[in-house]
């Protein structure tokens, strides 16, 4: 098993299975592909999409522990292409006032002409060649941008069948409202489609015991959102080193109600990183697995900048009237920190590891009587006294 936590690997949704520990994933948290052109998609075929999500669904079913669960964020897919959606032209009767050429009056103007081509038709009545052609052969009635027809393809049935072959049972599912796409709702203006701004979240769950803990939020968290169906989270501003990363508040969310900390979180079609990240800024390990070699360093990128962040926001609180002879905080250290990290990259510290650090001159030796004690905020202290001995250096 060569996907160990809190690594990043370059691999295969599909294949998790062959390389994840069995059973060790509390939650497992993705958003796939979600067969709408995008880039790292334009080579599968409708088939092959299902397939990419139905295998791994099932690769779920070894890798989840009892009791976990799989989380999937994910759309409809708005403009379907189906060659059998009927070509027929809007009635636009807001365009016919603007004096818009209607069907009725391109087929008068051919039956006036027989022997005018196109052409000649669009010069007569004044318009584009285009403008003749779509009313005589129709159009899309939803407004189409590139294909002329589409329709609505609804995803979570495909889903919830792929899951309950696998052995696994739809939970819960929630709505993540994002930023309305305004912008790319110009071209269907002529239509009565809304704007596209909301996606699912379904929360799927392996059969065994489930830790309840509601603990894990405050009571004001779960009025706002522990308990809330639908999640107001504005998406992200500038896909600009991915062009389809999620906001990290919705992996963030999720992490926080369904694992604990210490838990192994999974995102196996992991983009830019961002599910790692929340796991890295709420205390969980880690797996993520992605197809691209140019992805999986963004991610890992954004992983150390999240350990960093992490580990900067670490302090020794003094306990009252302590006498210290060195107090650092790591953000001080961050240059042999990142060492440390680098050197454990691929090792998972286990329950009574003990990890030796050395102190800077001054510091002195240790006698009996004395206190060494490390405190991470979040986590809790780690307490040792010196019981006695010679003096240790
Ligand atoms: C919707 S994006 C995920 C974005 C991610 N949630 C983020 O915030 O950056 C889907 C990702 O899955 C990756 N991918 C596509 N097919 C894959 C496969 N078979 N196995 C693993 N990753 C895959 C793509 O390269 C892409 O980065």
């Amino acid at each position: 098993m060569d996907y160990t936590p809190n690594g990043i690997y370059l691999g295969d949704a599909r294949e998790i299975h062959h390389h994840i520990e069995p059973s060790s994933i509390a939650l497992s948290v993705w958003s796939p592909p979600y067969h709408v052109g995008k880039e790292y998609e334009r080579d599968l075929s409708f088939f092959d999409w299902k397939n990419l999500l139905r295998r791994t669904i099932e690769a779920h079913s070894a890798v989840l522990k009892p009791g976990g669960f799989l989380v999937i964020n994910i759309a409809d897919i708005l403009c379907f292409k189906d060659s059998d959606m009927p070509r027929i032209m809007a009635e636009n009767i807001s365009r016919r006032k603007r004096n818009d050429i209607t069907r009725e009056q391109v087929v008068a103007a051919w039956a006036g002409n027989p022997t005018f081509n196109r052409k000649q038709i669009a010069a007569l009545l004044g318009c584009s060649e285009q403008t003749v052609d779509r009313r005589m052969k129709g159009n899309n009635i939803r407004g189409g941008k590139y294909e002329s027809q589409t329709r609505v393809k609804v995803v979570g049935g495909l889903l919830e069948d792929f899951a309950s072959d696998a052995g696994l049972y739809l939970y819960d599912r929630r709505v993540w409202i994002k930023d309305a796409a305004w912008e790319n709702s110009k071209w269907h203006s002529i239509s009565y489609r809304a704007v596209d701004e909301f996606e699912y979240l379904y929360i799927f769950w392996k059969p065994g015991v489930t830790v309840v803990d509601k603990d894990r939020l405050t009571k004001d968290e779960w009025k706002a959102w522990g308990a809330r169906a639908v999640w107001n989270i504005p998406s992200v501003r500038a896909n600009d080193d991915h062009e389809a990363k999620f906001p990290l508040e919705l992996p963030r969310r999720v992490i926080r109600l369904l694992s604990s900390p210490g838990d192994t979180i999974l995102d196996c079609f992991m983009g830019s990183g961002t599910s790692a990240v929340a796991a890295i800024l709420e205390g969980r390990l880690f797996i993520g697995v992605e197809a691209s070699p140019i992805y999986v360093a963004l991610a890992r990128k954004a992983c150390d900048v999240a350990i960093h962040e992490v580990l900067n926001r670490l302090d020794f609180e003094p306990p009252v009237s302590a006498e210290y002879s060195q107090r650092k905080n790591y953000g001080s250290q961050s240059d042999q920190m990142r060492l440390l990290i680098e050197r454990s990259r691929g090792y998972v510290p286990e329950a009574g590891d003990v990890i030796a650090t050395g102190t800077p001159p001054g510091v002195g030796p240790l006698k009996a009587g004395d206190l060494v004690e490390v405190r991470i905020a979040e986590i809790g202290t780690l307490s040792n006294p010196v019981i006695g001995g010679d003096e240790v250096f």
